[in-house]
Formats: structure tokens, C-alpha cells, sequence
């Protein structure tokens, strides 16, 4: 079984090495744009929920620095994933409100406390302070729900 997935995980990361036999469409599908996107933030998710652990004590590892670089370099991509192709009406399977595309400004906004509280976690994380590493990963998660709250769809 074993053999088999890595026989089927290395055929993909084949496929991935191939960019000249994708046709050229598949780059702007809103499908794409949108799963991407989800990607992106399910890459966040994961930072983040292994901050959560090491910072909560469920695991003695120190990693703190990696996530939190990850994040870091993660939300300065976040600028450029809110195609306009990627609505709701292009791809029903988002759950990005169309707010983000009517209230741009209030949007960036976001997008950049976002980034800020992710820079000053890594400067905090660099201190080793475990006060200034707390605060800082409360508002960086702040920082992630405060866009949520505004512009992503909940059930
Ligand atoms: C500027 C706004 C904004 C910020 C900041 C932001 N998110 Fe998101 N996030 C969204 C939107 C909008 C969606 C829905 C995307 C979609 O479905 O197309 C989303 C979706 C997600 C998802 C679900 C992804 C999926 O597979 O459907 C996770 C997990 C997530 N965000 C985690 C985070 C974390 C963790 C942070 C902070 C470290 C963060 N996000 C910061 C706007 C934001």
C-alpha cells in the first residue's frame, strides 16, 4: 500500500514538473483562482494551529520561529488572491463575500493590519519573550477573525 501511494504522490509532483503540457487556460479558471486561495489560507490554518500548540505546551518543540516566518511570508502573498473572476457568481464553492470586491479600500485595510500583526509576530517571537509572543499571536489572530467576521461567509 505504501508503494502505492508513493508511486502515485511521485507521479503528481511529475505531473507539477510539467507547467509546458498545461494548457494556458487553467491558469485563470475561477475554480483554480478559488482553490488556490483556499490554499493559500489553509496554509495559514496549519501555521497557525501549530503556534497554538507549541505556545499552549501540547508539544516541546521549537518551531515558533518557522511558523511564524511561514505566516509572515505567507500574508505578503495575500495582496494578490482576490481575483476579479473569483466571485461567488464565477465559482459557487467560495466563501469570499462579495463585499471584498464592493469595499476594496476597507478590504486592504484589513489585508494590511493582517500583515503588520504578522511582521510583529515574528519580532516577537524573536525576543523569546513569552508575554510579547503571546500578545502578538493574539493579534494576529485577531487580525485573521476581524477579516473573517467582515468578509467571509459562515454558515
Ligand atoms: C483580508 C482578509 C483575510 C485575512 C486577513 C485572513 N483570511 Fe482566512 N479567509 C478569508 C476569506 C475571504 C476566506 C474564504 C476564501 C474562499 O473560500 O475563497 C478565508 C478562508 C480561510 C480558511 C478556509 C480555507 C478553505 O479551505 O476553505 C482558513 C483555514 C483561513 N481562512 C485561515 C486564516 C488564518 C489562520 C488567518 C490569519 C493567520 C487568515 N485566514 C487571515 C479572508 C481572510
Amino acid at each position: 500500500m505504501a508503494s502505492v501511494r508513493l508511486t502515485l504522490a511521485l507521479a503528481g509532483l511529475m505531473l507539477l514538473n510539467l507547467p509546458a503540457v498545461a494548457p494556458a487556460q487553467e491558469a485563470g479558471k475561477p475554480k483554480n483562482l478559488v482553490e488556490y486561495r483556499q490554499a493559500v489560507m489553509s496554509s495559514l490554518g496549519g501555521h497557525a494551529g501549530a503556534v497554538s500548540a507549541i505556545v499552549k505546551g501540547q508539544v516541546d518543540v521549537d518551531h515558533l520561529l518557522p511558523h511564524a516566518r511561514a505566516i509572515a511570508a505567507t500574508a505578503a502573498t495575500v495582496d494578490d488572491i482576490w481575483w476579479d473572476n473569483s466571485t461567488y457568481e464565477d465559482y459557487e464553492k467560495t466563501d469570499a463575500l462579495p463585499k471584498i470586491w464592493q469595499q476594496p479600500d476597507d478590504f486592504q485595510e484589513r489585508i494590511d493590519k493582517f500583515q503588520t500583526a504578522a511582521k510583529d509576530f515574528v519580532d516577537a517571537v524573536e525576543t523569546g519573550e513569552r508575554g510579547r509572543i503571546i500578545q502578538g499571536f493574539k493579534t494576529l489572530g485577531n487580525s485573521c477573525g476581524g477579516c473573517h467576521d467582515n468578509y467571509r461567509y459562515e454558515e
